[in-house]
């Protein structure tokens, strides 16, 4: 028996930036991902070291002409293979794919007068390729990949000017994919602007005074962005569907001691202050406060507050990896690592090599939060399991601890279906094997389809089945009964 409706949008997700390669054919343009090297050296639990670009990696980052040392210029190459792992997604079953556009692809620089063709025409093919298949895209607009001229010329997000590029770039592709594309979502991870600024709004730290005004101002200019773009998208065809995009953080006091659930409590508004501004229409009033204690005050127009009122999203979306403590004394616990997080230790969870603490029932918590808060349809289209995997001699990946960890969370989804909550689909993040978004590497891997290749970018790009590929595929033909 399923519990999960009939027509559940199963299937994957990944980054341009992380799986395309290409970094500079066909006339793309450099985007803030190709300006991240890999590090071999890595405190997992130092954000700063991982993510971390300033205006020197810049510098050196446009001197570098090659993709030698920069993994998110070479990705899997899916640029050329797409067709080829298409054909995978479709032998798994999926019905929808979550990809993104790279800006940079479309309008190489951001402010160009007209698109770049050939960037257009790839998309076209892929979103071809994909409906070959039956399966829906499902298509990030922006997903850590602005044009880097936007950053050098104006500034990224934090100028305002940004707003009409990115309502252009978006117009161009929804009107040109208006027929072969029904959902998209505006950001990912919109909350990563005020975590990490570069990665999520193009704004370098050290070239401004106070770095969480100008990530508060970049976000309120996307969240601008977001609603005029959920307006143009009605307007070219009714029948898309918008999202919002959040990285569900979820905090979990560390004590019963009151100031620890205060801070837990704070800890969550300031997360979910985002779906309720992109799904409720306007700042919760706690961002009033929050926004005079730090000293931020935020530049608007007259027009902004009834914009975002009347044009909020269709669904929600948003990824869930891990669940974090709250706590007024951390300095009692230890820390784990993360990608846009450091957290203190949960002593009831187990964590990952690192240091993302796994916690499936918080999975159905987020569900059932979200579907109180808002009662708007869910989409869970980041969740999955870094790993490292290990090719046996007989050429098979026995990765059973992604089994088990796909197993369990999909297990948590459908709980909360049967609590009430709509989930319109599932995609696991990866779904084949590219490079981490914090630290670069290849060696962190997703996907239930391996990538020869390793974190210096060697190898065949051989594309195998790992185990969980043969489970995920049971999993949806049987609609999330068989787990
Ligand atoms: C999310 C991002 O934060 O986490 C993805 O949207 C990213 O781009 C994913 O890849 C997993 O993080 P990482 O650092 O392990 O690749």
């Amino acid at each position: 028996m399923t519990t999960f409706p009939h027509g559940f949008l199963w299937g994957g997700a990944i980054a341009a930036n992380q799986a395309e390669g290409a970094f500079d054919a066909d006339g793309k343009g450099l985007s803030t991902a190709d300006m991240v090297p890999y590090y071999k050296k890595k405190d997992y639990t130092n954000l700063k070291e991982l993510m971390h670009v300033t205006s020197e990696t810049i510098k050196r980052g446009m001197q570098h002409t090659s993709a030698e040392g920069y993994p998110k210029r070479y990705g899997i190459d899916f640029y050329h293979r797409f067709k080829e792992d298409i054909a995978l997604f479709g032998e798994l079953g999926f019905k929808v794919f979550r990809m993104s556009i790279n800006w940079s692809r479309i309008f190489p620089n951001g402010d160009d007068a007209e698109p770049n063709e050939k960037g257009l025409q790839f998309y076209d093919d892929m979103f071809d390729e994909m409906h070959k298949y039956g399966i829906e895209p499902l298509v990030t607009l922006s997903h850590y990949e602005m044009p880097m001229s936007l950053v050098l010329n104006y500034g990224g997000w934090r100028n305002r000017a940004v707003i009409a590029f990115y309502e252009k770039y978006a117009e161009t592709v929804m009107t040109r994919y208006r027929d072969k594309v029904k959902y998209w979502l505006t950001f990912n991870e919109i909350n990563t602007t005020v975590i990490e600024p570069f990665t999520g709004g193009g704004v370098v730290e050290d070239t401004v005074d106070n770095i969480r005004e100008a990530s508060y101002q970049a976000l309120h200019h996307q969240f601008v962005a977001s609603s005029l773009v959920t307006r143009k998208g009605r307007e070219i065809n009714p029948e898309f569907r918008i999202g919002c995009m959040l990285a569900r953080m979820i905090h979990y006091p560390a004590t019963s001691d009151p100031e620890d659930v205060l801070q837990a409590q704070i800890d969550n508004q300031l997360n979910l202050m985002h779906t309720d501004v992109q799904a409720r229409g306007s700042y919760p009033p706690f961002m009033k406060r929050y926004f005079a204690d730090h000293n931020i005050q935020l530049v608007t127009e007259p027009g902004d507050e009834l914009l975002l009122r009347e044009n909020t999203v269709d669904f929600i979306s948003f990824s869930y990896y891990t669940s974090l403590i709250s706590t007024v004394t951390p300095e009692k616990y230890g820390v784990t690592g993360g990608n846009l997080f450091s957290t203190v230790k949960n002593p009831n969870l187990k964590i990952t090599e690192w240091g993302w603490q796994l916690d499936p029932i918080g999975l159905r918590i987020v569900l059932k939060e979200l579907y109180d808060r808002y009662q708007l349809p869910l989409f869970v289209v980041e969740n999955g399991l870094g790993a490292k995997d290990k090719v046996e001699e007989d050429g098979s990946i026995q990765d059973d601890y992604r089994i088990d960890y796909l197993r369990k969370h999909i297990t948590q989804v459908k709980e909360a279906v049967l609590d009430g909550v709509e989930v319109m689909g599932y995609t696991a993040w990866g779904a084949i094997d590219i490079i981490s978004a914090s630290t670069s590497e290849m060696s962190k891997r997703y996907g239930v389809i391996y990538v020869d290749q390793d974190d210096d970018g060697h190898g065949t790009l051989e594309r195998k089945k790992k185990k969980s590929f043969y489970w995920y595929q049971k999993a949806i033909a049987s609609n999330g009964a068989d787990l």
